[in-house]
């Protein structure tokens, strides 16, 4: 059997990590061995966001790199599928396996099913309901799509059932991040803040010990990519949050593109109690997740990490594909949007809450010989 999985993005590499350990240890007592190629789109490309999570988590090199790069999406997305076409016309696999919703994920399922290959989706059924996020797009297609959806949880499960899909395609395994959760504890709780600190700077060192601190990550286009919407959104980072403890931040490169562009980014820098870090590896950002007193994020995975470390998180949106990780299904996190009112109070209430940690069915750390397994069967 050959079979070419897809990476694009930050978020996809810890999903893909436990999938090309489980084809390993197939390979090594199987009589019918699976041929692997690992496919990366180029969507991210910065050292910290692709090349240092593919060290970190022990992901081979892709053995085909496409080199899209940054674009709009229409440029992303029809790159990745001129290339995709012609790597599956000399490869012909049996079938292509893409995880996640990024834009690598809609380009080359859709290009696979045109070259009449068989769709595997790995983190298939989540729904924010939200159709002005690229990632719901993305994930809708994929999922119409795709012969095989594998899904986190059985609320995904239930939302690919109400949209119609067969039963017989429907195959619930669990979380694949988590996976990669588990097999990183401990080097995560073995690094120490202050070097990571150290090692990531972007602005002045912060001078005192850190007993305890806030965390943060921002990049959704919908959080920076409007003045209106960021720059209320920092003042109250600055004049509220890192007035009482530190705040760190490690800065999406789109953040600081569109803090720059809104004249915001020296006060920022500037600021005596704000950490600001470039992106962080893997097991560093676990560290300080561990860590945090409180998570602030508009990050997917990071909301369900927070569940499963027991970190409590405001989501700064409005919806989520992730209904599992919010508190009153038990989880760590609450939506809070972008109006500050609601983010301030929430805060407050937040900071006074002991959360506890979660493990929803399945998020047992053998996700991805689940998803393995499921396409062995068919
Ligand atoms: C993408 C994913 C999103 C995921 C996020 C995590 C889509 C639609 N979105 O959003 O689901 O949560 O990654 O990081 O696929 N840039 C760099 N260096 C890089 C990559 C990008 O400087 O290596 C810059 C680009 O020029 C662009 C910005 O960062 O200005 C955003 O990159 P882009 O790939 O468009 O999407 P993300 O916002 O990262």
């Amino acid at each position: 059997m050959k079979i070419i999985s897809v990476v694009g993005a930050r978020p996809n590499f810890m999903k893909i990590a436990p999938f090309i350990r489980a084809i390993e240890a197939h390979n090594r007592v199987a009589s019918e061995k699976i041929e692997h190629i690992l496919v990366h789109t180029g969507q991210h490309y910065d050292k910290t966001l692709s090349q240092s999570f593919f060290e970190a988590l022990n992901i081979p090199e892709a053995d085909v790199n496409l080199h899209i790069g940054s674009g709009t999406h229409a440029e992303q997305v029809g790159y990745t599928m001129i290339a995709f076409e012609k790597l599956l016309q000399k490869e012909r696999p049996d079938w292509v396996v893409v995880v996640g919703d990024v834009n690598a994920t809609l380009a080359c399922s859709v290009e696979a099913k045109k070259e009449l290959i068989n769709v595997c989706h790995i983190e298939a059924g989540l729904r924010s309901g939200d159709m002005t996020m690229p990632e719901e797009i993305n994930r809708l297609v994929t999922d119409r799509l795709a012969d095989l959806l594998l899904t986190p949880d059985e609320m995904s499960s239930e939302n690919l059932r109400k949209e119609g899909v067969e039963e017989q395609k429907i195959k619930f395994v669990g979380n694949i991040m988590i996976d990669t959760l588990e097999a990183n504890r401990e080097k995560a709780a073995a690094l120490s803040l202050e070097e990571i600190l150290e090692n990531n700077a972007v602005n002045e060192m912060y001078g005192q010990p850190l007993k305890t601190y806030t965390l943060m990550t921002m990049h959704r286009p919908s959080n920076v990519d409007h003045k209106e919407i960021l720059e209320p959104l920092i003042d109250f980072l600055l004049n509220e949050v890192a007035a009482s403890s530190p705040l760190i931040w490690p800065v999406h490169p789109r953040a600081e593109k569109q803090l720059n562009a809104f004249g915001l980014w020296d006060k920022v820098y500037s600021h005596p109690n704000v950490i600001l870090l470039k992106p962080v590896g893997y097991h560093e950002m676990l560290k300080m997740n561990r860590g945090a007193r409180i998570l602030l994020t508009d990050s997917g995975g990071l909301q369900e990490e927070c569940t499963v470390l027991g970190t409590p998180c405001l989501t700064l949106r409005w919806n989520t594909e992730r209904p599992i990780t919010l508190r009153k299904y038990g989880g760590a996190s609450v939506l809070v949007g972008n109006e500050i009112e609601k983010i301030r109070k929430a805060y407050h209430e937040t900071l006074a809450l002991d959360v506890q940690p979660l493990r929803p069915n399945l998020w047992d750390g053998h996700t991805a010989e689940r998803c393995l397994k499921a396409i062995l069967d068919i």
